[in-house]
């Protein structure tokens, strides 16, 4: 065997070994909480609580030197990595509440598979909804658990029903819970036919697992069997044989059918059979597209990968930012030369980092799938592809998100107007905000989708471009784009702000779905569109 063919083979083990997903909920549907069970079960952190304390410094809006300390915090676990069961896995985070913001959605672009919380009292909410949305999109698998079973929920059945009807996908319990709340007995686990017990030890003799036979039902007598909510169960399970979508790996795989893990967080119940289950049929890093078709071998031995998402101002008193990137092939050294394909630069990335759990660490070897993290001095946009080698790499750029909060901005000095310009338009191209303009007065307008991202924009106006910045808030508005040969300028009106975005396509910010009802109405065959 020649050297080379060794080291394919190496890196082609490593890659098969990576198992890169996000975990999506709404807020406080148990995120945190499961994602710091899954630490505990890889070693990665000693104690529950770890992340939780990270999280939940809270802090005031207006003070930004706390929102920088979070900040600062949360980049270390919006990476996390850890080992399990001959795996290696990245968990990328998607923050809620007042973190959410395009690079939430951007993330989503830089996983292989999701994982879906779900508090099961509630149900599908609205923050799932987006989320899930762009993993539609990109169709990637995605598995679902229903949490907080250890609390009185919604009917099973009702769940599984409402997940599907809302989201649109095909699901497919893996398990089954025997009761809930106060009740809750355990699961019945139809895939691996077999029962899993809440509390071992006082009702069962410390038996954790009971096996089932081929009919789904336990053998002989056992002290379960006198419950009725046992003979419910089973009576369900049938019903979801009979009834229900028919199990299918490539359904899976292709993101039209999720499985769906019932189990409580809290508890800890129901957590490592969904791990071991998803680690089974998760994919490991397939090939990436680039904008020729080209297809990219995670296996190739040269690096390759994107920028998507960049974190800026980690430290108050310096402009550098950290630039995530998720590789797509070859095998990370420090210190590589590789090219950005948008300038046809060269640069050498000696300055890089790896995310752990609990502390940021020097980059090790990392290949396709794991995350690195390069400290930035403003070389990279989010979308930039970075190669190793001769042959040029483009990959597809990231989508644009349809943004949902506007304000509108103006520098505080009018005789200070060049550096604004300067700043706003890095900023935009960065990927940190979406600008829009007013068809006539020209007065500038950014779009976020969460809140955060006009403070930062702010406060990185302020200390990397000098300007300080009015901002204005219009609220909410739901942005349409209208096709231009269509546009009659006199369709704009205070309920629906005809602006025109950087590349000079014409929208309607409408005030609400009233307003968009209304034109609608007014203008039927004129075609509203989204972006994602
Ligand atoms: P998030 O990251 O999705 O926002 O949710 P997080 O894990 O922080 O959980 C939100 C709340 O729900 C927490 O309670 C947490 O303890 C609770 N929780 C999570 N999983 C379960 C579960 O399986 N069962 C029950 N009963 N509760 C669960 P909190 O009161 O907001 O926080 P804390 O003060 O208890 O830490």
């Amino acid at each position: 065997m020649t050297n080379e063919t060794k080291e394919n083979k190496q890196l082609k083990k490593e890659v098969e070994s990576r198992r890169t997903f996000a975990i999506i909920s709404h807020p406080d549907a148990g995120k945190t909480t499961i994602t710091e069970q899954l630490l505990l079960f890889g070693g990665a952190i000693r104690q529950a609580g770890t992340v939780k304390a990270k999280k939940s410094g809270k802090f005031a809006k207006s003070d930004w030197m706390e929102i920088e300390k979070q900040r600062g915090i949360s980049v270390t676990s919006s990476v996390m990595q850890f080992d399990y069961d001959g795996k290696r896995i990245n968990i990328l985070d998607t923050p809620g509440h007042e973190d959410f913001s395009e690079d939430t959605y951007r993330t989503l672009m830089a996983v292989d598979a999701a994982v879906m919380v779900v508090d099961s009292a509630k149900g599908i909410e609205e923050q799932t909804k987006k989320l899930f949305k762009v993993c539609r999109m990109r169709g990637i698998p995605i598995f679902t658990f229903m949490n907080k079973l250890d609390r009185d929920g919604r009917e099973p059945l009702e769940l599984v029903e409402e997940l599907e009807e809302v989201l649109e996908i095909d699901a497919y319990p893996m398990n089954w819970p025997i009761g809930s709340g106060k009740n809750f007995l355990g699961l019945y686990d139809l895939y691996h036919n077999r029962i899993e017990m809440f509390r071992p030890d006082e009702s069962n003799h410390g038996e954790r697992f009971i096996p089932l036979n081929e009919e789904g039902s336990i053998e002989g007598e056992h002290q379960l069997k006198q419950e009725s909510l046992y003979d419910q169960v089973l009576e369900e399970a049938m019903l979801l044989k009979e009834a229900g979508n028919d199990f299918s790996e490539k359904a899976i795989l292709d993101g039209e059918l999720t499985p769906v893990f019932f189990g409580s967080a809290l508890t800890n119940f129901g957590v490592q059979t969904f791990l071991e289950t998803f680690l089974q049929f998760a994919p490991a890093p397939t090939e990436h597209i680039d904008i020729d078709g080209r297809k990219v071998s995670p296996n190739k031995e040269e690096f390759s990968g994107f920028v998507f998402k960049i974190q800026a101002n980690m430290d108050p008193k310096h402009r550098d930012r950290i630039a995530f990137v998720r590789i797509c092939s070859g095998d990370f050294e420090r210190g590589i030369d590789v090219t950005l394909t948008r300038t046809d630069k060269k640069m050498k990335l000696s300055n890089s980092t790896q995310f752990m759990a609990e502390n940021r660490e020097s980059v090790k070897g990392a290949v396709a799938g794991d995350i690195i993290g390069l400290y930035d001095t403003g070389n990279f946009q989010i979308g930039d592809t970075i190669y190793e080698g001769k042959q040029a790499i483009e990959f597809e750029s990231l989508p644009q998100f349809t943004p949902e909060l506007f304000i509108k901005v103006e520098p505080k000095n009018v005789m200070k107007q060049k550096s604004f310009h300067k700043g706003i338009n890095q900023l935009v191209q960065e990927g940190a905000i979406q600008l829009y303009k007013t068809y006539h007065t020209e007065t500038y307008i950014i779009g976020a989708v969460g809140q955060l991202q006009f403070e930062v924009f702010q406060h990185r106006m302020l200390n990397e471009y000098n300007s300080e910045v009015v901002m204005t808030s219009i609220g909410s508005r739901i942005a349409r784009w209208i096709n231009p040969e269509q546009l009659d300028e006199n369709m704009g009106s205070s309920r629906n702000m005809l602006v025109r975005d950087r590349f000079d396509r014409p929208l309607f910010l409408f005030e609400n779905q009233f307003a968009e009802r209304w034109f609608s109405d007014k203008y039927p065959d004129v075609e509203l569109t989204s972006l994602l």
